[in-house]
């Protein structure tokens, strides 16, 4: 039986400030080229279907459901993953997660991270109103969610 054949494309992209050229597959999703490729692992899958967060990487600097991009509309782009946060030392809001257990079994903290990581770029002292409107698309299902909203606050007041 004949197979179709597979479209690739040459995709050049800066992850955490290194910069990759790969032939991918045009229908490969950008969290399977970090995760598969790139061996990025800390990028997680929790649903592949756009709905739970726990994929978000910043895209140019925004946060973005990787799982919901192509590999291939990344192509001249910066991304950072979890791995891109902090070098070997704790970022101010990794070290406020841990402080106010704002994690159980950690399966939505990559992308829990890097949400609040891009409201924090944007509003380095946000209100309760405003890390839950920036939370809403990531998903939890351990903690109750309070806890997470206390450490983003705390991390932008700077008491982590
Ligand atoms: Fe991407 Fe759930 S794995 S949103
Ligand atoms: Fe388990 Fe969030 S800590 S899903």
């Amino acid at each position: 039986m004949a197979t179709t054949p597979v479209s690739e494309k040459v995709v050049r992209v800066s992850v955490n400030g290194t910069t990759y050229e790969y032939e991918v597959p045009t229908r490969r999703l950008l969290v399977h080229f970090l995760r598969d490729d790139l061996a990025l692992t800390g990028t997680h899958i929790g649903c592949d279907t756009g709905s739970c967060g726990a994929c978000t990487v910043h895209l140019n600097g925004v946060p973005v459901k990787s799982c919901a991009v192509l590999a291939v509309q990344a192509d001249g782009a910066a991304v950072t993953t979890v791995e891109g946060l902090g070098d070997e030392e704790l970022t101010p809001l990794q070290q406020s997660f841990s402080d106010h257990h704002a994690l159980q079994c950690g399966y939505c903290t990559p992308g829990m991270l890097m949400s609040a990581a891009a409201l924090l770029d944007e509003n380095p002292s946000p209100s309760e109103e405003d890390v839950k409107v920036a939370l809403q698309g990531n998903i939890c299902r351990c903690t109750g969610y309070w806890n997470i909203v206390e450490a983003v606050v705390a991390a932008g007041k700077g008491v982590a």
